[in-house]
């Protein structure tokens, strides 16, 4: 059985980054739940299917043609590496992940990136939900102020326009409906290990991820 590792927290926590960073060190895959999420918002707004209409958006999720590669995310053919990495798609994502026809829709997707000889899974339910049985599971937190910085950095860098100010707004309001919801709401597994990285260089929290799984999982 391939080994599954998990991380779960809300955004700009810095999970992408360390389940990246952890599963090179280990030779693994990694899932971006997210970006599945943010596929659909996407795919939603360009089909021009209302957010309400469930039958239409479950289809999309379940039919939509995406490929992951080389780092690259493309729908129909087309590079949205960058379109989905927007604050405006997070928050499409974030209310099209409230219902629980798309969720259900996206667990085949999900499974299907597990292989040998492992997987770290990064998103918000991974521990909870998609992957109870994963051997290790980490729970990775910051403060709020540390985590509108690094999601500021991170859009500037894509040179995309942002303002600190509606930044901090919208991720408080996405972390609070991803918390709030019904179905597979953010939170810890009763066995994961919380982790909060507003202190913590990215190296630190990459060997301390790395010691908690290789305690976990004995003889990595
Ligand atoms: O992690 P990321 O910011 O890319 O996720 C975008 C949105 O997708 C989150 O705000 C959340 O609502 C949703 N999501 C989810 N479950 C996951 C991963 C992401 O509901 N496992």
């Amino acid at each position: 059985m391939p080994h599954i590792v998990t991380i779960d927290g809300p955004s700009g926590s810095g999970k992408g980054t360390i389940a990246s960073l952890v599963a090179e060190k280990l030779g693994w895959r990694t899932l971006d739940s997210g970006a599945l999420y943010r596929l659909v918002g996407l795919a939603a707004e360009r089909a021009g299917i209302a957010p309400d209409d469930v039958p239409a958006l479950q289809k999309l999720a379940k039919n939509m043609d995406a490929v992951f590669r080389d780092g690259h995310v493309f729908l129909d053919n087309i590079d949205v590496t960058d379109a989905i990495r927007t604050e405006q798609a997070g928050n499409a994502a974030s209310k099209i992940a409230t219902i629980p026809e798309v969720r259900e829709a996206l667990l085949s997707w999900q499974q299907g990136y597990v292989r040998e000889p492992g997987l770290v899974a990064e998103g918000r339910d991974m521990g909870t939900v998609i992957f109870p049985e994963a051997r290790a599971k980490i729970f990775l937190t910051a403060s709020a102020g540390k985590r509108a910085e690094r999601r500021y950095k991170q859009l500037k860098e894509k040179g995309l326009d942002v303002n600190m100010e509606s930044l901090v707004e919208e991720i408080s309001m996405r972390d609070e409906r991803d918390a709030r919801r019904a179905v597979s709401p953010l939170k810890a597994a009763p066995d994961a290990l919380l982790l909060d990285s507003s202190n913590m260089a990215v190296d630190e929290v990459v060997e301390k991820v790395l010691g908690y799984v290789k305690e976990r999982i004995p003889g990595l």
